[in-house]
């Protein structure tokens, strides 16, 4: 499907199906509820439906309920009157005002205080309030979508959140999975800030660079706990910093070159993506074994005493696997034997040694 919403890049099927609520809730006014962890799109999610609404045309009004201090939220989202309180010196227009006939994006929605938690379920009911410090009734017609990176379930059972008012916010809910849930868009993403980049700075060498393929799988194999912004973020600055055309695994931070995936993480990602048990036991097979391989410099022969199987038996799998990409990308990175290397190439005029064990016998070209 093609999103109408450019930005938003994605072609795993979560995201997908992300898109397709967006579409189908997009023209209708109901209140839509984003989760997710920090990062993950919860807020262009938001504008994405914004945008693809009848009330596109009409202001979009964001507001961070967790970055405001509780006593300023009120009058920040209801207005004033003057005189409400101290330093209330003029009238003032609150942000619901401000989304009449719109839209308002309420992020941080669990950080909202029991107090506004009532006053917001009856702008929700009855799509009514009063400017603090006001006795006039004003009437808005508006669409509400909020966000939180929290668990408004748990809130709501410690007695933080009012059952009501989840229910009235939860209508669509939309939750958006972490980057490695969905690491399948990584190279889209990394093309997609690349241009974006290009595009923001005219630094006419970002959309130039490249990242090489085993750049790709390391940044494939980390589990991005700041998801797509983090991502975001690295791409800019490996794109800055990097002088080369092409960007190579030795040029990423430490902690993703040399991030190991706990065993069990693959296996439960394709699971979610709707694998079925067949295909998630055979990803939990391959992550065992090349736990293995990198706990062993991918000497076959330990790494096979290791999971007690023999070393025949492995070199087939790895075989059938296809895990002879994932032993050139441990080579390249961590060159336990790199001299030899070295000298071996130079020697045999080939261009790529695959297997290093038994010093390089086996090599592409030779
Ligand atoms: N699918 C996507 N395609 C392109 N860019 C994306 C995508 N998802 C997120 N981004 C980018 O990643 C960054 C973080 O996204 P966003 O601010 O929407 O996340 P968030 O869930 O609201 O994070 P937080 O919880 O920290 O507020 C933004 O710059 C956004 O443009
Ligand atoms: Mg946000």
């Amino acid at each position: 499907m093609q999103p109408k919403f450019q930005a938003f890049v994605g072609e795993n099927p979560k995201i997908q199906k992300i898109f397709e609520i967006i579409q189908k809730v997009a023209p209708s006014d109901s209140t839509v509820l984003i989760t997710g962890d920090s990062g993950t799109g919860k807020e262009l999610a938001a504008r994405a439906i914004h945008a693809a609404s009848n009330r596109c045309n009409q202001p979009l009004i964001i507001l961070n309920c967790g970055a405001i201090p509780a006593e300023l939220l009120e009058s920040e989202l209801f207005g004033h009157e003057k005189g409400a309180f101290t330093g209330a010196h003029q009238t003032r227009i609150g942000r619901f005002e401000r989304a009449d006939t719109g839209t308002i994006f309420l992020d941080e929605i669990g950080d909202m205080s029991p107090n506004l938690q009532v006053k917001l379920l009856r702008v929700l009911q009855e799509q009514q309030f009063e400017r603090v410090g006001g006795t006039k009734t004003i009437h808005v017609d508006i669409r509400i979508i909020s966000a939180t990176n929290i668990d408004l379930k748990k809130a709501m059972e410690a007695g933080k959140f009012r059952e009501d008012l989840y229910y009235r916010l939860n209508v669509i809910p939309i939750h958006m999975p972490p980057l490695r849930e969905r690491r399948s868009d990584i190279p889209l993403l990394i093309n997609h800030f690349l241009h974006k980049i290009h595009q923001h700075s005219r630094q006419a060498q970002a959309s130039s660079k490249i990242f090489s393929e085993e750049t790709i799988l390391h940044m494939q194999r980390y589990d991005w706990p700041g998801n797509i912004r983090e991502l975001e973020n690295l791409v800019e600055r490996l794109s800055v910093l990097v002088e080369n055309d092409t960007i190579q695994p030795a040029d990423l931070p430490e902690k993703i070159r040399t991030f190991q995936p706990p065993v069990m993480q693959d296996t439960l990602t394709a699971f979610h993506n709707g694998e079925g048990f067949n295909h998630a036991v055979n990803q939990f097979q391959k992550q065992l074994i090349l736990h293995a391989l990198n706990q062993t410099n991918w000497v076959k022969a330990k790494a096979a005493a290791m999971l007690k199987i023999n070393r025949t038996t492995l070199v087939e799998k790895i075989k059938k696997m296809d895990l002879e990409t994932e032993q050139q990308a441990f080579f390249r990175t961590n060159n336990p034997l790199g001299l030899l290397c070295a000298d071996y190439k130079q020697f045999h005029q080939v261009e790529q040694v695959i297997d290093f064990e038994g010093f390089g016998q086996k090599c592409i070209g030779a």
